[in-house]
């Protein structure tokens, strides 16, 4: 099983894609983690990519690629990626495609998280990353617990392209650029929407049994062996 999680910024892939990739035991390549590790290791790549992620502006589709085939080619990762942030245009598309063709794979399903304007404001507002579990937290709406080692205040981190401008222009370059491939996978077939506005919990039990229903489906085992699983954070 691979599979696109698709959206807005803020509307949830990094979120649901963590919980995914525990209970299906996937692999979660997210390229925007990937590019901002490399910016802040201050890596030469990271270094000339800093100002383009820190503006809202896409990085050239030749780095993304390489990162993409980098894992698509190894044994171990083999059907079972989440593409989180992959692809954003219809070259990407294109290429990603081919790639998955050329190691015998293919993707398995498209899930579009859809969220409105509004909600993508607060979401990335008040988001903040414990920079040492990575869990994602929000001010709002799920705030980070009090009194612990891990996730405490001062391990919390605000992202360098979460201010309300840069975070504006990021969502116009979804608009343009990547909504588009809404429908080069809708043609596909491959496109399932969910609700971004529900509760976590509620979008993660409905893709838990979209990918338990495809599961099932391709390895002939009954649908149902998830749909009774509890999620605990
Ligand atoms: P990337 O990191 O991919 O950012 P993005 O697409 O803008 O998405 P976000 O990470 O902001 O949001 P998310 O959907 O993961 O939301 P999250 O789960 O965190 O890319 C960053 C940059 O890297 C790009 O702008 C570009 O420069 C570059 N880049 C990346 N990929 C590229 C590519 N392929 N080509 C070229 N350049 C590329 O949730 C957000 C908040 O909401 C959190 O606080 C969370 O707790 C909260 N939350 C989540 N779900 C819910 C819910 N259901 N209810 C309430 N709160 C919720």
């Amino acid at each position: 099983m691979n599979l696109v999680i698709f959206g807005p910024p803020g509307a949830g892939k990094g979120t649901q894609s963590k919980f995914i990739v525990k209970k299906f035991n996937l692999f979660q390549l997210s390229t925007g983690e990937f590019l901002r590790k490399e910016i802040r290791d201050k890596s030469e790549l990271g270094l000339k990519i800093a100002s383009i992620v820190n503006s809202g502006h896409l990085v050239s589709d030749d780095v993304v690629s390489k990162l993409i085939e980098n894992i698509i080619s190894k044994d171990e990762y083999k059907n079972r990626i989440i593409f989180d942030g992959y692809p954003r245009n219809i070259d990407q598309a294109k290429n990603l495609s081919n790639l998955l063709k050329k190691y015998n794979q293919k993707i398995d399903v498209v899930l579009k998280l859809s969220v409105n304007l509004e909600t993508i404001k607060k979401r990335i507002s008040g988001r903040s990353t414990c920079s040492i579990c990575g869990k994602i937290y929000n001010d709002f709406y799920n705030p980070p617990p009090q009194n612990t080692d891990c996730c405490s205040s001062k391990f919390l981190q605000k992202r360098g392209d979460d201010t309300l401008s840069v975070a504006t222009k990021r969502f116009e370059t979804y608009e343009k650029t990547t909504e588009p491939l809404l429908e080069y996978y809708n043609q596909l077939n491959l496109l399932k929407v969910v609700n971004g506005e529900n509760p976590i919990d509620q979008i993660y039990k409905e893709i838990s049994e979209i990918i338990a229903l495809i599961e099932g489906w391709l390895c002939n085992i009954t649908p149902y062996k998830y749909a009774f699983k509890t999620y605990t954070q």
